[in-house]
């Protein structure tokens, strides 16, 4: 495990940046989530400065990590069209290079099997990208979630919709269940990169790093993951 401490917003979203034009760089076409959320939105933002010198920085695939259920393809709450806004168009990564979860599937079970048979199809994933909720949820895996499941619906706990209510205005504007990857594949990845950003994340990057590895605190799966690199402030590392 690798921490890079960073001092501030900017040097956040260099650090961040750095990382991934290195990996893309050296890794073409390579298996990328992208988490949704206020953490990574500085690193975006970055990454349109990045793209301007080096218009490869788009060579990557996309992999949804996470994803509301149940809205129609063109709803703006959809994290693939939050991502697609933000960051996978202004770069220019094509359709052909995103696998996303279709947050409409009536069969959610087979679109699951079907899902993980593209991750592996392409190899597994190379780079994971996430962010860490409040509670210890990576993706979409709440408290209690197995850590050895594969892509699963959810329910949401009140707690991920008080804070998701931030995005979107209200709680009743958000879904209240969701399709995510499991930790079980999230364990699998090749490479992940951990984004952690402001004291309100202190006490559970703490816990993170220091709680026996257990469902309680989903993310404690990563005190074990192979080729994990954080970037975190100083505001969040402020409890080590
Ligand atoms: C979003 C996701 C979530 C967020 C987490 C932190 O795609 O996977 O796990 O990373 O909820 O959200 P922010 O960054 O808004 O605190």
């Amino acid at each position: 495990m690798k921490i890079i401490e960073v001092t501030d917003t900017n040097d956040f979203a260099i650090k961040s940046v750095e990382f991934f034009e290195k990996f893309v760089t050296h890794n073409s076409n390579s298996l990328i989530t992208l988490p949704t959320g206020n953490t990574p939105l500085p690193f975006y933002e970055k990454m349109l400065g990045a793209y301007k010198k080096n218009n490869k920085i788009n060579k990557f695939i996309y992999l949804s990590l996470d994803e509301y259920y149940g809205l129609e393809p063109d709803d703006h709450r959809l994290f693939a069209n939050w991502l697609d806004r933000e960051i996978l168009t202004p770069i220019g990564v094509s359709p052909s290079n995103r696998i996303t979860i279709n947050s409409a599937c009536n069969d959610v079970e087979k679109f699951c099997q079907k899902f993980e048979g593209q991750i592996e199809s392409k190899g597994g994933i190379d780079l994971a990208i996430i962010g860490i909720g409040g509670n210890g949820h990576i993706g979409f895996n709440e408290p209690g979630s197995d850590l050895n499941s594969p892509t699963h619906k959810v329910e949401l706990t009140q707690e991920t919709i008080t804070s998701n209510a931030e995005y979107w205005g209200s709680e009743d504007a958000v879904p209240k269940s969701a399709i995510t990857i499991g930790i079980g594949t999230l364990k699998k990845a090749k490479n992940t990169l951990l984004l952690v950003r402001g004291a309100n994340k202190a006490e559970i990057f703490k816990a993170t790093l220091s709680n026996e590895i257990s469902s309680a605190v989903p993310s404690t799966y990563l005190q074990e993951q192979n080729n994990l690199t954080i970037i975190a402030d100083k505001e969040a590392m402020k409890l080590l």
